[in-house]
């Protein structure tokens, strides 16, 4: 099988997967959370450790290098370090990442430096305890923040804040959490709310990057930071004199679709090419039927004949995706 690559019908060469291994998660964030209850899903229902790392193992074979671990939570999971050691035997592997809101980061960061990763992105919408209980539905600011910094102590590095900027919520405080660049190497970026599922949080009007940049100007001169080949799709700056650099994801206002290298593996096993389409492929069925690997691996070289060109959903367009955030992975 070796050889064959990931390359989709407008010549976008996809080497970067994201695995959601849970649907579970420890807070409830507005911006994530479905306004319904919705049944979590079984333990079987999810693919098991095995059946991921067979996935990728095969997702190496057709060219996938760099992979980030999501969720849900991912911590809630549980043998995830031993998961994580194991997708780092991987051979073919360049960069393994993590995305977690860090609520039990801070007992796990050693186990998380013996898995071997040191690229940890946290989500981290405010500063304010207050308002933290407010966005996620648990008073767990102090905690978080505490992860944080002994995650920059320890020296994971880069560490990156993602901040959905909320409107009326939130987006007072977009200079404080830039501010946090002058004093740490992270990296803040703020991301455009999408909309996905149906979360609690009332979208309209929306703050655009571009509103966004106009806002961070008057902290200093913003210097364009250039991407690097792993860097995903923010629009980079340092902020004149800082330490770290702030990033601005505009998925609605700018699409990045042109660039997208990415494929999505959701908790229970669907293929997803593009975070903000419906369409998805099963992997789980043929997986648990005894489908080989050269048979999984035609599935996922089909698959993505349908990514999209582009996905359709604007600041302020109706649509949005149904499938909730918390089981396709952020
Ligand atoms: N819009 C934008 N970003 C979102 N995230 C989760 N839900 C949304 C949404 N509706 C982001 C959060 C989190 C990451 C996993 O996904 O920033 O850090």
């Amino acid at each position: 099988m070796s050889g064959i690559k990931l390359i989709d019908s407008y010549n976008r060469h996809l080497n970067y997967l994201r695995i959601s291994i849970t649907d579970r998660c420890n807070l409830n964030c507005c911006y994530c959370e479905p306004r319904k209850r919705i049944m979590k899903l079984s333990h079987n229902e999810i693919l098991s450790y095995e059946e991921i790392l067979r996935l990728v193992r095969i997702g190496i074979s057709l060219g996938i290098t760099k992979i980030r671990v999501t969720g849900g939570e991912p911590l809630v999971r549980k043998g995830i370090y031993e998961f994580l050691t194991c997708l780092r035997a991987l051979k073919g592997l360049e960069d393994i990442s993590l995305t977690t809101n860090a609520v039990l980061l801070e007992e796990n960061l050693e186990r998380l430096e013996k898995a071997g990763i040191t690229r940890i992105n946290i989500s981290l919408d405010t500063l304010d305890r207050d308002k933290f209980k407010q966005i996620t539905g648990h008073d767990s600011f102090e905690r978080v923040w505490s992860a944080v910094l002994k995650a920059h102590a320890r020296g994971f590095n880069p560490i990156k804040l993602n901040t959905v900027v909320l409107p009326g919520v939130n987006d007072d405080e977009m200079m404080d959490l830039a501010k946090l660049s002058f004093a740490y190497p992270f990296h803040i970026r703020f991301i455009e709310y999408m909309p996905i599922g149906t979360s609690t949080f009332i979208r309209r009007p929306q703050i655009s990057a571009p509103d966004m940049i106009d806002r961070l100007k008057s902290l200093g001169r913003l210097i364009p930071v250039k991407n690097e080949i792993w860097d995903g799709p923010a629009r980079r700056f340092k902020i004149e004199g800082a330490k770290g650099e702030i990033g601005l994801i505009s998925a609605m206002s700018h699409h990045f679709c042109r660039q997208c290298n990415r494929l999505r593996l959701t908790a229970e096993g669907r293929l997803r090419t593009c975070l903000l389409s419906d369409r998805f492929e099963d992997l789980k069925g043929p997986l648990r039927s005894g489908c080989s690997d050269k048979q999984l691996a035609d599935i996922i070289v089909n698959a993505i004949l349908y990514k999209p060109f582009a996905h359709r959903l604007t600041t302020d367009s109706k649509a949005r995706v149904h499938e909730q955030m918390s089981s396709i992975g952020g």
